[in-house]
């Protein structure tokens, strides 16, 4: 009867009626099968550790792409550090990375330091990694293989050294992929997720594919923002005068002005209440609306995201009560144990 004995990284085999022990010499597939789950154990221990560092931890989704999920994610991670949380975020979409650009980290490298990923401090101190900065040259499009795309999310999260913090914002590719699958699977104790949708109807039907998507996850629904809700435009005018001002669709808005003239209207660029009819018909909660804003546009564009250049802003207001209703749901959700299945 022989007994395999592992010490370290050796195998060698006892002989107990000998006393003799000979080592194994592991070929170089059982070497590597060894590394692997040792590099694998180690990964699993790193990962129990970001999600003690880590108090919340919160995924972005949305079933169709281009609906402001980036926009969001950074909005929300902004507005909570206004309010003076730690945050950080970690931009899982692999094939459009576009957080570090949004956060003001357009080319910025990573720093390693003893095998850990450094995150890059953007805007209000935000703690940002993303696979952009991994890329050679934004234009070079990332075509990645499923597993190698999903080695990548795992090594990501698990070598990144985040420190303590409050929240963590989790952007992701549009629809409902293996990405969600992995970091659910990946990082303890994720609170929830936050599902971006915009008011058309298409938009809406992608979104519904999310919330049963996330049964399958088990992680719970936090609730849906409906953005690029309204747009609103301001005006002068004769004081106390009648107006009316024709809308998109054709359709007309009568609106007054002040005793000062000034007046405003929202219009409806899409469509209104469409998040709202979503939420209620999931019974998950509508967390808000958030308004169609040029700034947001021209934020992408030139690094500073509309919650910096404006922070007593419109938008900022209306991400304030989105982030005011996430945490809400937080607080009820881990003290109710709540999961939408
Ligand atoms: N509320 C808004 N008002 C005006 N423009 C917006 C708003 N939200 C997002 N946008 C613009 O819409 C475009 C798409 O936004 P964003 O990149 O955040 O979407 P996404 O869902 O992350 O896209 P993808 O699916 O490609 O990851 C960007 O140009 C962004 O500036
Ligand atoms: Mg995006």
């Amino acid at each position: 009867m022989f007994h395999i004995v592992m010490a370290d990284e050796t195998v060698s085999i006892h002989d107990p009626k000998t006393g003799d022990s000979k080592e194994a010499g592991a070929n170089p597939q059982q070497q590597k099968q060894m590394e692997q789950a040792y590099a694998q154990m180690k990964r699993k221990m790193a990962l129990q550790e970001i999600g003690r560092k880590i108090k919340h931890k919160i995924m972005v989704l949305s079933g169709k792409g281009g609906v402001g999920k980036s926009t969001v994610s950074t909005g929300l991670a902004l507005s909570l550090a206004q309010q003076g949380h730690s945050v950080g975020i970690l931009d899982i979409d692999i094939t459009g990375p576009n957080v570090p650009k949004m956060m003001g980290l357009d080319g910025r490298r990573l720093h390693v330091e003893e095998g850990r990923i450094h995150p890059a401090q953007g805007h209000l101190g935000v703690k940002v990694i993303s696979m952009a900065f991994l890329l050679e040259d934004e234009d070079t499009p990332v075509v990645c293989r499923g597993p190698i795309k999903l080695g990548a999310i795992q090594q990501f999260i698990g070598d990144v050294e985040w420190g303590e913090l409050d929240y963590m914002i989790i952007d992701f590719p549009p629809g409902t992929s293996d990405e969600p699958l992995t970091v659910a699977q990946s990082l303890p104790d994720i609170d929830g997720m936050v599902i971006v949708t915009t008011p058309q109807d298409v938009a809406l039907l992608d979104s519904r594919k999310s919330i049963t998507f996330s049964e399958s996850l088990k992680v719970p629904v936090l609730g849906v923002v409906e953005n690029m809700s309204g747009y609103t435009i301001k005006g002068k005018a004769n004081p106390s005068s009648e107006l009316t001002i024709a809308g998109p669709g054709g359709k007309s808005h009568k609106v007054s002005s002040d005793a000062d003239g000034n007046f405003s209207v929202t219009l409806d660029i899409f469509k209104e209440g469409g998040g709202k009819d979503t939420a209620e018909e999931f019974g998950v909660p509508f967390l808000g609306a958030l308004p169609f804003d040029p700034g947001f546009v021209r934020g992408g564009d030139d690094g500073v995201h509309r919650i910096v250049s404006e922070p007593e802003g419109e938008s900022a207001k209306a991400f304030a009560k989105v982030v005011d209703a996430i945490v809400g749901q937080i607080g009820e959700s881990s003290s109710e144990g709540l999961e939408i299945v």
